[in-house]
């Protein structure tokens, strides 16, 4: 047994992670040991098995069959490549939904939906829940011990098919989370704001999901039950995580897959119940800035381990087969995207799968192993990565130290993108991009953090969006500016309490004096007008036009305030658009009540960041499209520089902490001075420490 190192989030694997999922399932045994053989080219060291095979462990209800998967994790044993064992439950078999109809999901319009696809199953079936309970107490008895087994993947990308249910066992569970919530009936009939639109009830059994109204459901109904329902799926999680433990040693870690920006489940509550972190991430070929996507979620996938790198569970080679049109990734971009997730913390990296299918609904999505097999461009891509990860052997267990926050909230985000709301036109992932790219850009690690988690930390805090704040999650962000920390709060937040419930008196009621000034009035822009914005007298920027907004304005009343942006046209024109406040402890805090166009927002983004004193990783601005992320080891230090860029550019790799030696890793290791990162390629520079002191 290989000893356990607690720097390595699989103690079991001392090397950043290689490979993907293996279906063995879909192949035969002679098609096993050619794998097995290829997998040696690229050095492939991980594989997750058996993620969709219920119906080949447990053909038919209690018989299990086991003997083709004790072969195959001997097989991997003997060829040296380790197994993350997935619990196989996302994808019940025909036999579940036919003798038990009611494990299968209801939409809100009442439509039961059939199996023939996968993951079809009510998050609140006992039935559901109690099969696969056994099916994961058979396997993790039997392969515990195993030696290949070095970690457990349970489920698989919970909800990214069926986050909700509104079958009536899923009500039964619904009112029975409702009650331990509320206590009483009469408190959720306040909570819910019931007596609007005569909505009161009278006895439990008349509350129901969310279901087809004729018009806008009550909004703290569906906020709760979109909790509920992250709730319920994340018992399913804990209940696999549990039977597993009781069988299985410490130090093989337990995970389920996330999807980054994914709307339908709190993953800070999920990420506190795992044991590590892991991700998958189908950048969108047709966006022009998915890397920038690629860098904000693989933060947030760092961040949601409170800095423990993570793992990129899942990705494509090349072409996927879901999008309307599915182009090939070049093998820039396949390089180029796998190493970002690693700058920024991943040490797998992880592939959805391994040999392409060539039946059933994914015989179009790329594998490592390309159906024209290894005299490929794309096989010649995963073999020359393979090679430059295993050079890269001393970034696993490294990590990155930010002075930024940027705060997310699930149940903030699913409150503002309600119906029923001043505009429809909010999007939170896209909020929160605006605030992230200008530092991305100038090269400034970024951590994201809940409202609630101890902010005090960070130099700079970053609100861009919290329409919903509870009271802790308010304090947390007063607490940490009084505490000295900057805080930049964006515009519709604070507005409601957790239950959707307005805090009156004049908006942000809970900010009004951390930020200096109140809100009278939100002024949501119509479609296709804008307002101009202008600097405010003794703003120092001079009398220049500042840019526009386009989708929100708000009247601000200062009380202690002072405006740097004002509006220029209109109605509010001279009123205050973008704000600071000096605290008198000394903390300081900027308010911006308007949605700012991109160079705007750039401009303003890295004043506030400069003003709080924040370093960037870099001395010089890195030229437009390099990305830069550094990486820490007790011993060592790496920085990663991505040129996403379609032309060269020169860098100074002058940090502005400690001074380093640079060396170039691969090729001709001698940096001098600066040095030149090719259109699209990566360049990754490694030094020893010159300090004792290391990331968090
Ligand atoms: C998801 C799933 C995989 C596969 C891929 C295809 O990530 O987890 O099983 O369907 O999508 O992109």
């Amino acid at each position: 047994m290989t000893s356990h190192d607690a720097r390595y989030v699989i103690p079991r694997l001392h090397a950043l992670g290689f490979g993907g999922d293996w279906n063995p399932e879909q192949w035969t045994p002679e098609v096993w040991d050619e794998d097995l053989a290829l997998t040696q080219q690229p050095g492939v060291n991980l594989v997750t098995v058996r993620v969709l095979s219920w119906a080949f462990l447990e053909p038919t209800p209690g018989v299990h069959d086991f003997g083709w998967l004790d072969t195959v994790l001997d097989k991997c044993l003997a060829a040296g490549v380790s197994v993350d064992l997935a619990t196989a439950t996302a994808s019940p078999p025909p036999w579940l939904g036919h003798q038990w109809p009611q494990t299968l999901p209801v939409t809100d319009e009442g439509v039961r939906l059939a199996y023939g696809a996968r993951q079809q199953y009510c998050p609140s079936s006992p039935v559901f829940l109690e099969r696969a309970l056994l099916l994961t107490e058979a396997v993790s008895a039997r392969y515990a011990d195993h030696d290949a087994v070095v970690m457990w993947h349970v489920g698989n990308e919970y909800g990214a098919h069926t986050p909700t249910c509104y079958c009536d066992v899923s009500a039964e569970a619904f009112r029975a989370w409702l009650a331990r919530r509320y206590g009483s009936l009469d408190a959720l009939n306040e909570a819910w704001s019931t007596a609007f639109w005569s909505q009161r009830f009278s006895d439990w059994d008349e509350v129901i999901p969310p279901r087809r109204t004729p018009y806008f459901p009550n909004p703290t109904q569906q906020l709760d039950f979109t909790t509920f329902s992250s709730d319920a799926m994340l018992r399913l999680f804990t209940a696999e995580r549990d039977v597993i433990r009781r069988h299985s040693p410490p130090d093989k870690p337990i995970t389920t897959n996330f999807m980054r920006f994914f709307p339908h489940a709190d993953y800070w509550q999920w990420a506190d119940a795992e044991d590590l972190v892991s991700d998958d991430w189908y950048p969108d070929l047709d966006d022009a800035r998915s890397h920038v996507e690629g860098a904000a979620g693989a933060d947030l996938m760092r961040s949601l381990g409170g800095g423990q790198p993570w793992l990129l569970m899942e990705q494509a080679v090349s072409a996927i087969n879901w999008r309307g049109v599915n182009p090939p990734k070049t093998t820039a971009e396949y390089r180029r995207w796998s190493l970002q997730q690693v700058a920024h913390g991943a040490d797998a990296v992880l592939h959805f799968q391994w040999r392409a299918a060539i039946g059933g609904a994914e015989k179009w999505h790329s594998g490592m192993l390309p159906h024209a097999g290894p005299r490929t461009r794309s096989w010649r891509a995963v073999v020359d990565l393979g090679a430059e990860l295993a050079a890269l052997r001393e970034v696993a267990g490294a990590r990155t130290s930010a002075s930024v926050a940027i705060v997310l909230d699930w149940p903030s985000w699913w409150a503002l993108e309600l119906d029923s709301r001043p505009s429809t036109g909010l999007s939170m992932v896209g909020i929160l991009k605006e605030w992230y790219e200008p530092l991305w850009r100038r090269g400034y690690s970024i951590d994201f953090a809940h409202p609630e988690s101890d902010l005090s930390g960070y130099a700079l805090v970053l609100v861009p969006q919290l329409y919903a704040v509870t009271d802790a999650g308010a304090k947390s962000l007063i607490s940490a500016a009084e505490g000295g920390t900057t805080v930049a709060v964006g515009y519709f937040s604070g507005a409601v309490d957790e239950r959707d419930r307005v805090r009156a008196g004049g908006y942000p009621a809970p900010w009004q004096d951390l930020l200096g000034l109140w809100v009278e009035e939100y002024r949501p822009i119509v479609g296709g007008s804008t307002i101009g914005l202008r600097p405010s007298e003794g703003s120092g920027l001079g009398a220049r036009p500042q840019g526009t907004a386009s989708v929100w304005s708000e009247h601000v009343h200062l009380t202690g305030a002072v405006a740097v942006l004002e509006y220029a046209h209109g109605e509010l024109a001279g009123q205050p658009a973008v704000t600071r406040h000096d605290l008198a402890s000394g903390g300081r805090t900027w308010y911006v009540s308007a949605d700012l166009d991109a160079a705007s927002m750039d401009a303003l983004i890295l004043r506030i960041a400069d003003d709080a004193g924040v370093e960037p990783i870099l001395r010089s601005a890195p030229p437009e499209g390099l990305e830069v992320t550094i990486r820490e080891t007790p011993e060592k230090r790496f920085l990663f520089l991505l040129n996403h860029g379609q032309t060269a550019v020169a860098v100074d790799p002058t940090t502005t902490g400690d001074p380093a030696e640079w060396r170039r890793i691969g090729a001709d290791p001698s940096v001098d001075g600066t040095l030149d990162v090719p259109a699209g390629d990566v360049v990754i520079l490694v030094a020893n420490q010159e300090r004792t002191s290391v990331a968090r």
